[in-house]
């Protein structure tokens, strides 16, 4: 390692990720030499088919499994099998059917040591801003899919990291009901700049191509496994972005190459 450190240290920096699963017998290469930077405050997402390592790659990120190779660190620390220092919303949102949703939304929280009155008193007031308001005693069976969503995305929020690792959030929903969280969700980014506490930074996940360009600066496209990193496409329209702006010529134009290079792996 040289001396001299960059002048900006990136939110994420992922470098020359491989990784291997072996078992009975069988290897499968996931991961092969992925590396990728993520700017404070940026957004980014991730695309590329099905089984390319998306989800591995969160994995390793968030510190739940180590890569056979290479690094990744958020703000220069390592989170190699250091779990908890990022707020991370794994691909099943993962509530317990036996917690009411207020209960489901500090699990995060409390597990990261946090008093439980206190996670009560900031989920409770995190419920209007979610769309929850009024479901705070209802078991997750009685949500419907978007609120279910909402709130493993508050849960995810609750724990207050600068770095949030969110993947395939919006997944199972219709698309009229994603596309309304699409236009949410960049408001709760913007609303949730706090004075005084580092800015959110985002690697999201997704199939949806759209999603991604309407969401993100930047988009990185995988190839099929082992992923490798095959295109990176930065997006620069304005904030806030409604949701007309996936008809606009350039939106259109930005999605043509995102397919190519999907297409071209
Ligand atoms: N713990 C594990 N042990 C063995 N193989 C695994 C494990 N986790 C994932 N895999 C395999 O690694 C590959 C990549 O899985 P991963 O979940 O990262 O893909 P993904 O890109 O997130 O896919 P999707 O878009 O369908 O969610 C898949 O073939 C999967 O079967
Ligand atoms: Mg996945």
């Amino acid at each position: 390692m040289s001396d001299a450190s960059p002048v900006v240290t990136p939110a994420i920096q992922i470098t020359g990720v491989t990784h291997v699963f072996r078992g009975k017998g069988r290897e499968l290469a996931v991961l092969d030499n992925v590396s990728l930077d993520l700017p404070t405050g940026g957004f980014v997402s991730l695309v590329g088919p099905s089984g390319c390592g998306k989800s591995t790659l969160l994995r390793i990120l968030a510190g739940l499994l180590a890569p056979d190779q290479g690094s990744a660190a958020v703000a220069g620390v390592s989170t190699l099998l250091r779990p908890g220092l990022v707020s991370y919303m794994p691909q099943k949102d993962l509530l317990l059917p036996w917690r009411r949703a207020l209960a489901n939304a500090t699990l995060g929280a409390e597990v990261g040591g946090a008093p439980p009155a206190q996670a009560r008193a900031r989920a409770a007031a995190l419920f209007e801003r979610f769309g929850l308001a009024g479901f705070e005693r209802s078991w997750p069976a009685q949500l419907s899919g978007g609120m279910r969503q909402r709130l493993a995305l508050l849960r995810t929020f609750l724990i207050s990291r600068p770095v949030l690792l969110l993947d395939e959030p919006f997944g199972a929903l219709d698309a009229i009901t994603r596309r309304e969280m699409h236009t949410w969700l960049q408001q709760v980014l913007r609303d949730d700049e706090r004075p005084g506490e580092a800015v959110r930074s985002v690697l999201f996940v997704t199939h949806d191509i759209e999603e991604a360009l309407l969401l993100s600066d930047r988009v990185v496209v995988m190839s099929p496994r082992p992923g490798r990193v095959v295109a990176e496409v930065s997006v620069a329209f304005a904030r806030p972005r409604s949701a007309s702006l996936v008809v606009s010529a350039e939106f259109v134009a930005l999605k043509a190459t995102l397919l190519a290079a999907l297409e071209r792996r």
